[in-house]
Order: C-alpha cells, then structure tokens, then sequence
C-alpha cells in the first residue's frame, strides 16, 4: 500500500542531519537499507544519495499505526519519517557520518512499497555487471556509482564556471548533422522528409565549433554528446561526453596554458589533488622511443632500448632479419623477475602475439650472473653481454626483445610495459601522473586502406617548419596537435587548425580526396573560411574518461548513467531494436539481413 506525502515537507537529507540537530524534529525520507525488528524496538537505515540514517520506531513514541506499519517495512521501501534527533543509546557506528546519531520516530508514512530487489543495494555489489544493467535504476542506487555521479556533476560545474571566467562561450551545436572528420563510423538517422537521405550524428563538434570561430565567437565550448559506431572498450563508449572547446587568435601555447590551468582547477576543487604546473611534455617521437605508446604512463620505468645497432649484423635470423627489412629491436629490462617461470613467460609471449609479434625473445639474467637465453645458441657470448650492457641488466633480471617493423614492436613491448607493471605491481595507484604529447605526425599510414590517414583530422596544422615535407616527405611532417595524457590513458586532444585555403587543398589532397568530394563533404567549411577566418585552435576531452580517472573506476560504464555494453546494446531498454514496419514505409526503409553465406 503506498500512502501519499500527506502535506510533509522534507526538512533534511540524511546524512545532513547532524549534532546540531540533536533535539529538534525533522522529516526524512528515503529508501528502507535495512530493517530490524527486536521486539519492541525496529531500527530502520534508511538511506538517500547522501548517506544512512538510524531511525528507531518504539510503540509509546510512534503509535500503534506507524509501530505495526513499521513491522512490515521491507528492504527499498520508500518510506518518511518524522522524528526527534537524539544521541545514539546504543553503540556509535564510525562507519556512518551519522554513526552518533538517531532519530526516533514519530510518525511513519510509507510512500511506495518495494518488491525484493533481484540484488542487494551495496557498495562493491558483488552481483554480475549483466544483471546491474539490467537492473540499473537499482543498480544507481548504490553508493559508489552515486558517489561517481555526483562527482561528475561536480566536475563539470566547475569546468563551466573555470571556462566562464576564462571568457569561453557555452554554445550548443546540431546532434542532426552531417557526417564529421573523425574516422569513426558514423551513426545515422534516416529523414521522413527526404526519402534515402542521412543525418549523422556528430563524432565531435569539430567543424561546428570552427564555424563559430569564422563567426567571431572567439572562445567557445560544449558539454557535448558525442557518436561513434566502433568497437568498445573498458574506455569506450558509442556515445560519450566531451568537454569541447576552440579559441581564436592562439597557437600551441596558449591552448595547452588554459587546458593547463582547468585541469589544476578541476582536480584541486574536486577531488584535492595537486597537479603541478606546467605539466611535463614530450614529442610524440620520444614518447614512441622511450614508451612505444603515444599515451605513455609514467608512473614506472621500464623504458624501450634501441638495440638494432647491436644486433643487425647478429648470427640471429629474427633479429637481423627485421632490422635488414627496415625494422628494429629493442628491448625492456623487467628488475628483478630473471627468474620468472617458463610457464610464465609463454604467457607474456602469447600476450605479445595478441599485439602481433611473431614471438619474444629473452635473456634472463640468473643470480650467479650467468645468462639463460631464448636465443643464446644464435650469438656469440659477448653479443649476449653487449646487450645485457645496454638495458642495464642485473643479476636477477629479465630482458625481453621484440623484433619486427618498428609499428608492431612500439605496440607489443608499449603494453608488455603495462602489463608487466600491472602485474608486478610497480604501479602507484594514489599518483596521477600527467602529460602533453606533441608534435605528432601530420599523416599515419594506413595499413588497411594503404594509403595515409589524417592522424588527427584534415583540419589539422602541419608544423610550420615541416610545411615543405608536406611535397618531399609528408609520412614525416609533424603537426601542431597535442593529446594531454594521464596515467597512460588519452584524456583529451586537439590541434591548431589550419586556416589558409592553399594548405587546407594540399592537405586534402595528399589524403586522397578530390577538390569536389572535398567540397561534398566539408563545403560549408570551407565556404565559410572565403569570408575572414581567424587562426584559431582548440582541444576535447573526454569528460567519461576523466571521471574514471578521478574516481579510480574500471571503465567508464561506471561513471555514466546509463550505459551500453561491448555489443553497443543497453540491457536495460534493449536498445537497438526493431521498429515498427509502419515507421519503416514512412522512411522508405526496407531490411534486408543478409544470411552468413553472403557476408
Ligand atoms: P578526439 O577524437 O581525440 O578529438 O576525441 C577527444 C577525446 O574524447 C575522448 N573519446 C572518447 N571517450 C569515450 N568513448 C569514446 N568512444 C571516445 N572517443 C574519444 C578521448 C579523446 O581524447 N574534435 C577533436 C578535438 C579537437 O581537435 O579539438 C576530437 O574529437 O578522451
Ligand atoms: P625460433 O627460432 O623461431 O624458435 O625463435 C627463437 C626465439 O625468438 C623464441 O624465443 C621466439 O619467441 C623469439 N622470436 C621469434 N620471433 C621473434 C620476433 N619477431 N621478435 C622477438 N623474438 C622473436
């Protein structure tokens, strides 16, 4: 049975109840957490977003009603309480802000009853995550995942306010669009009004916010919701949030001066760490050599050694072989772990071919000092030792060497470098360790399409010094784009955009569009930069993935309301589904799945 409010007026959340309070009648209401019955006493937790409250119902102080209506209640029963605040008579809980407290009732009202949820309402819910999204209006009801939001919400209202004060603009752009410069897939949206056309839902605002530029806006920024149609990860999500912003008349520094100064803000404010400034920085080329990762985490060493040189005149046919068809091998020294089992490094070898190494070849150093060595019947003693030379190896270590084009051995040993670090614990959990990469390449090279790919976007502005590799060797022209990293995970990125029309043409010639399908796609752009554009530049970060940084979440599934699994699926509404054929004839849609033998 669930009883109206009655004319009650909240007085107080729970956890806002406090000492002060002692004496005074308040109102709560909130969710049963659990509920007691010993005899002629019950104590209720009753709990809301900001914590749990102690309510005792004895017969003489609240009536018979509210007494035999509080004999019933269950766990998540929504219930209101009036009551008087008291010391605690029985033993004080210092697990609870209100651990000293209790209120005894009045009076009980309750507003709506609860069948017995499918998992118990908990911190660190031990309950599968499939059967939490299932179940994720229950699941937000617990106190880690509404901690997070809360932080979250937080978090961007002080971003806003920071952004305010900086002279930004909050400006919304389009959700129906067409299709923007990310790379990603594009979700689309079929018109009623025009049969066989598309919208696109926005991958960024990216070309929007470089119109408002044109149009004089000057600083601008969004909270914006963005789209991609591509596989997920534990830091991917097919729509996700970012902080968007772009400014006129700047260069490199100044983005990275303000982008700066926000980050420092918001992390002081919202979770009390310091982060000094100005944060380090490092060329995308050292982060490969040192790292083999653009978003190098550097919370630990392990860094890459180039041994090419040592070994490319070597008795090992893996070895030279690579560096003769223009790769390399380099290495990373693991302290201590020479003795590491067979068994295990097998495993650390089919972690490496999960990164597309061919194999890993390795040098443990035993305590005697004397080498046992994957390869040691290939190469002659003191090549052995002039390798253990350059990666500094003690007894007691293991050194691990991939070698092949220098793409695939940056990406195994960049995660062995992780995973080692993972498993080893060599990780400091507490430390938040930031970093700008820059100069990164203007082009990468496709393997799939086999041609170059804007690294960032067509927008983007080569290094004025590289201007002239754009005609004689463009795979090495850098550009004027920066990714601001945090503890090896890309937090946010961005460019200085270029705004002269004969290198926007270059640019888009050397990717392989033609003049008109470069108008077909970004005319509007394009058209509009004929008027007066400014220089201007800006950067987006990932509001989710700074979330899960700051709240030490796994994946950022646990700072976002709502959701979606691997499979881009919400469990909850099961979105995507089919929609009724009536909608489809509106669109002139028809469905055609094709059978697995014609895929
Ligand atoms: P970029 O594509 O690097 O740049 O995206 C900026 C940041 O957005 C976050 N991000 C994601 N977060 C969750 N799920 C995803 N699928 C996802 N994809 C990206 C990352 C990333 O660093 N328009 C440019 C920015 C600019 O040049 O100003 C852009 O979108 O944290
Ligand atoms: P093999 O002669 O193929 O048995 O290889 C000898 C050792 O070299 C083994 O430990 C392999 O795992 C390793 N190995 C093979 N290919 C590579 C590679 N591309 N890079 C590093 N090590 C490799």
């Amino acid at each position: 049975m669930a009883e109206s409010m009655k004319g009650l007026k909240r007085t107080h959340r729970c956890t806002e109840v406090g000492e002060q309070n002692i004496g005074e009648v308040v109102t709560v209401m909130g969710w049963v957490q659990k509920s007691r019955n010993k005899g002629g006493i019950i104590f209720v937790d009753l709990r809301d977003r900001s914590g749990i409250l102690q309510i005792i119902f004895e017969q003489d102080k609240c009536g018979t009603e509210s007494f035999q209506k509080a004999e019933h209640l269950r766990s998540e029963f929504v219930i209101a309480v009036t009551g008087r605040v008291a010391k605690r008579a029985g033993g004080i809980n210092a697990n609870l802000a209100t651990g000293g407290l209790e209120v005894i009732a009045a009076s009980l009202v309750v507003l709506s009853e609860a069948e017995t949820p499918p998992f118990p309402v908990e911190e660190h819910s031990k309950t599968k995550e499939e059967v939490r999204l299932k179940y994720r209006c229950l699941d937000l009801r617990r106190p880690d995942l509404q901690k997070n939001l809360i932080l979250r919400s937080r978090v961007v209202s002080i971003i806003r306010n920071f952004l305010t004060e900086e002279g930004f603009l909050e400006i919304e752009t389009p959700i129906l669009n067409k299709s923007t410069p990310e790379g990603a897939r594009d979700y689309l949206v079929p018109s009623r009004v025009h049969p066989g056309s598309f919208y696109a839902l926005p991958q960024s605002p990216q070309i929007f916010k470089q119109l408002l530029m044109c149009s004089g806006y000057d600083r601008y920024y969004q909270v914006a919701k963005c789209f991609r149609d591509e596989d997920l990860r534990a830091d991917r999500q097919p729509e996700f949030t970012q902080i968007d912003m772009e400014l006129s008349f700047v260069d490199v520094e100044d983005v990275l001066d303000v982008n700066e100064r926000l980050l420092a803000r918001v992390f002081q404010e919202s979770i009390g760490v310091e982060v000094p400034l100005p944060i380090q920085r490092m060329t995308w080329h050292e982060a490969m050599e040192r790292f083999g990762s653009d978003k190098p985490d550097l919370r630990f060493g392990m860094e890459l050694k180039n041994v090419s040189k040592l070994v490319k005149d070597c008795g090992f046919g893996v070895f030279s072989g690579a560096i003769a068809q223009g790769g390399s091998v380099r290495a990373i020294n693991v302290p201590g772990q020479g003795g590491m089992p067979r068994k295990k490094i097998d495993a650390l070898v089919d972690f490496a071919k999960g990164y597309g190494a061919k194999g890993l070849a390795y040098i443990a150093i035993q305590e005697d000092g004397s080498l046992k060595s994957s390869f040691a019947k290939f190469m002659k003693e003191e090549e052995l030792d002039a390798l253990v030379d350059a990666l500094e190896g003690k007894p007691g270590d293991l050194l691990l060497f991939a070698a092949d084009r220098d793409k695939i051995v940056f990406s195994v040993l960049g995660a062995l470098r992780c995973e080692l670090a993972e498993q080893l614990g060599l990780i400091n959990k507490e430390e938040y360790r930031f970093l700008w990469v820059t100069e990164f390449p203007v082009f990468e090279w496709s393997d799939e399409e086999e041609r170059y790919t804007a690294m960032h976007h067509p927008f983007t502005m080569p290094m004025d010094e590289d201007l002239e590799l754009l005609d004689t060797d463009m795979g090495r022209a850098r550009a004027k784009a920066y990714d601001i990293v945090l503890n090896g995970v890309e937090l946010g990125g961005g460019s200085v955009r270029i705004h002269q029309d004969d290198v926007q043409e270059k640019m888009f010639g050397l990717l392989g569009f033609s003049k008109e399908e470069a108008y077909d796609r970004f005319g509007f752009l394009l058209n509009a930069f004929k008027y007066g554009v400014p220089p201007h530049a800006g950067l987006a970060f990932g509001l989710d993935r700074m979330i899960m940084l700051m709240t030490g979440a796994d994946s950022i599934r646990d700072v976002i309301a709502f959701p979606k699994v691997k499979d881009a699926s919400c469990l909850m509404s099961n979105a995507p589904d089919v929609v009724d054929p009536k909608q489809l004839e509106e669109l002139c849609l028809e469905i055609r799945i094709p059978d697995k033998a014609e895929e």
